[in-house]
């Protein structure tokens, strides 16, 4: 049998093919959630849950019985500072149980430069703590994840929300997993930061619209300038919207959205090769 792995925010968008890709390789995932009731609705038995929070950290020290490896997946939605307050209380729980890997979902963005942006200021901090603790640690500085456009498909529109000038490198979860796999059983893996980058530079129109054209022929695409995007979450009350206006505004401004390179990380655990168009046949046959 694998590891066991306590995975921090196993129930979101990104964790739960995360968590699901390390299962295919043989990890045993256990899944940290707030409620354990809502994440069995929602995923039902796929993976041992755990119930806790990133703030409590004798609730971690307890879901952490047990594991080799603890991965950091979360987010804080209003409260971005959330990841900070994680990672260090992690170090801490890990420290009195005696996991032997921290692993880190953060942003191919991060650097000082942005640190400006409160969710950048989270993650730089976050990796700072993981960093400066005594347990050995990776981090993940991944782009784009394709798995989000899904969140721009309402009904029969594909929302392009405000500027996005620079080019992306569409990531797919299932490839990040499997490097997250083969980082827990890579010593050379330990302490370090990685760039993780997919093959293609697509920007958002081009990812949205090839998307759409496999997975939604239906949708057409729609552009929302921030204001307008900004009154709608507003008027409608819609609270994912609102969380995730900021984001968009960063990426509108951030000069630098790779500060470093992927090589390294393509060398030692393998380069993602899942295309945009591969992917999203994959959500069209869902
Ligand atoms: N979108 C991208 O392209 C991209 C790229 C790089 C990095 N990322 C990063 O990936 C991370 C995950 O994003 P996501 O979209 O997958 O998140 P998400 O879908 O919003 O899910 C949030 C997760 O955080 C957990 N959580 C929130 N507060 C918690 C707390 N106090 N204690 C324990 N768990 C808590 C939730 O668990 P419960 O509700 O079950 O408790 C849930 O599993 C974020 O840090 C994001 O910035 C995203």
């Amino acid at each position: 049998m694998g590891p066991q792995v306590l995975l921090i925010g196993g129930t979101g968008m990104l964790g739960a093919p995360v968590g699901r890709g390390l299962a295919q390789q043989g990890f045993q995932v256990r899944v940290l959630t707030r409620s354990v009731e809502r994440a069995r609705a929602r995923l039902g038995d796929e993976f041992e849950f755990v119930a806790g929070n990133a703030e409590d950290v004798a609730s971690l020290s307890a879901a952490l019985q047990g594991c080799q490896g603890v991965h950091i997946s979360l987010d804080g939605r209003f409260d971005p500072d959330l990841e900070r307050r994680c990672a260090a209380n992690v170090v801490q729980a890990a420290r009195e149980t005696g996991v032997q890997r921290i692993t880190y979902l953060s942003g191919a963005s991060v650097c000082a430069e942005n640190c400006w942006y409160a969710g950048t200021r989270a993650k730089f901090q976050a990796e700072a703590a993981l960093r400066a603790g005594d347990i050995p640690y990776t981090i993940f500085r991944c782009h784009f994840f394709m798995e989000t456009l899904h969140n721009f498909v309402r009904g029969r529109a594909a929302l392009h929300i405000g500027r996005h000038p620079s080019a992306y490198l569409w990531v797919a979860a299932q490839d990040f997993a499997r490097m997250l796999a083969v980082a827990y059983q890579t010593p050379a893996t330990v302490d370090k930061t990685f760039y993780v980058c997919g093959p293609e530079a697509l920007t958002m129109r081009q990812a949205l619209q090839t998307f759409c054209q496999i997975a939604h022929p239906e949708a057409r695409l729609v552009y929302l300038p921030l204001w307008l995007a900004g009154w709608i979450a507003r008027a409608g009350r819609r609270r994912e919207l609102q969380a995730a206006l900021p984001f968009f505004a960063y990426c509108a401004q951030a000069t630098t959205l790779l500060s470093g390179s992927p090589d390294e990380a393509n060398a030692l655990l393998g380069a993602p090769l899942t295309t945009l168009a591969a992917w999203s046949r994959l959500q069209a046959g869902r």
